[in-house]
């Protein structure tokens, strides 16, 4: 059977959802392994170096493969030309993807990543939400450093001090951990918060001060039993109400804010609003992690950089694991391939199990129909 490496479409997307390493593997295993030529380029990774792990490259990774593999799910010209009964694994973007029912009518079969059952202790290495969140949490806080135009650490000179950057990280899952940790290690002054009360222990673990926002008995009954599944709840006009206020005080201070607040399936909540920002210093920098699903920040626009009246600059810079995409596409990669790996059969092909939790979760269209129900 023959698995196909497209290369990605989608502008400022250098990914590659099979690494040499990946490919090695298949190909040890028996399996056929095509790729684009130039795929890997933009991560690093050379047709030299797939050929070597017993690739072959062509012009056209969808002719001929029944398993195709991408970061981005295929989109326009891109399913047109994947053959009918193929599988496709890649992040699908399932709830907001407008071409689902191609892939059906094309008799395609498509596993979205993002719904993976996080929970599952043996999806854990499958899952690509955490792992390229956890890189995109580190490499927010250096583009804010970078935009910064003073420094993290406290410093000690013959000209005087420079007082250490203070940091405010809304949002706390796997993205916000490793940006509180990042933070740290630069030298800075880190605040935080989250919805889930659970995370008050990782804030502080890491150094971070909690900002803590108060709970009434029935908020906090329903965060541990959403806390059950991992999540966050939902929270009400009280909570809301307070959460601003704590906000607006810890963000006015602050010089670096980086907001990581998603909601699966659903847009991000507002957490910064227009008046915050307002009160913030000149020179003080936000990057809006949610930016793409409608921003954590009131004024954050995808792909630019806004400056306000008052001299603060508002980041809304997309896909940020596609900047540190060597590391971004090994992970993301081997999330793959421990997917995959549940999907061949004895004779090295794919054999649905529609009885398998984790297949089962993932797949959006199969056997000519729309799988995923949409709220
Ligand atoms: P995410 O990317 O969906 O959201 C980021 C964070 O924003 C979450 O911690 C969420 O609680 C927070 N958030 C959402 N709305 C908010 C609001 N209005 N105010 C403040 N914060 C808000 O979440 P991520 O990072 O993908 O995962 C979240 C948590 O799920 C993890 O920290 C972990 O506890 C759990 N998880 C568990 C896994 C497992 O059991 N294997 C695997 C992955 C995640």
């Amino acid at each position: 059977m023959q698995i196909g490496i497209p290369t990605e479409t989608i502008a400022d997307e250098y990914r590659v959802a099979a690494t040499p390493e990946t490919v090695k593997k298949l190909t040890s295993a028996g399996h056929q392994v095509v790729i684009q030529r130039g795929a890997g380029i933009k991560a690093a990774y050379v047709d030299s170096a797939y050929e070597q792990a017993g690739a072959t490259m062509t012009d056209n990774a969808y002719q001929g493969s029944q398993l195709i593999l991408k970061i981005r799910a295929p989109q326009g010209d891109e399913i047109a030309q994947i053959e009918s009964g193929a599988s496709v694994v890649a992040s699908f973007d399932p709830y907001r993807n407008p071409e689902l029912d191609r892939f059906a009518t094309q008799n395609i079969s498509a596993f979205a990543l993002e719904l993976l059952p996080r929970t599952l202790s043996r999806a854990q290495n499958m899952d690509v939400l955490s792992s390229q969140a956890n890189l995109a949490g580190y490499k927010s806080v250096l583009l804010a450093a970078n935009e910064y135009q003073s420094l993290f650490p406290m410093l000690m000179t013959a000209a005087g001090t420079v007082k250490p950057a203070r940091v405010v990280i809304m949002g706390v899952g796997v993205a916000g951990l490793q940006a509180i940790a990042t933070a740290k290690r630069l030298g800075a002054v880190v605040e935080a918060t989250d919805l889930r009360p659970t995370a008050k222990e990782q804030v502080e673990s890491l150094g971070g001060k909690w900002l803590d926002v108060p709970m009434s008995p029935e908020e906090q009954a329903r965060a541990d039993e959403a806390a059950k599944n991992g999540y966050g709840w939902t929270p009400g006009e009280q909570y809301i109400q307070d959460q601003a206020a704590i906000v607006d005080k810890a963000v006015a201070n602050a010089d670096i804010v980086v907001t990581t607040a998603l909601l699966p399936g659903r847009n991000a909540p507002r957490l910064i609003h227009g008046a915050t920002v307002a009160k913030m210093k000149p020179g003080s920098v936000i990057l809006d992690m949610a930016v793409e699903t409608g921003g954590n920040v009131e004024g954050s626009v995808v792909g630019e950089t806004v400056m306000t009246e008052n001299g603060v600059k508002i980041l809304g810079i997309p896909n940020i694991p596609s900047t540190v995409a060597t590391e971004a596409s090994a992970l993301y990669a081997r999330n793959i391939f421990n997917f995959i790996d549940t999907l061949f059969d004895e004779n090295k092909n794919v054999k649905i199990n529609l009885e398998d939790e984790i297949q089962k979760a993932l797949l959006v269209t199969h056997g000519g129909e729309v799988l995923l129900k949409r709220g």
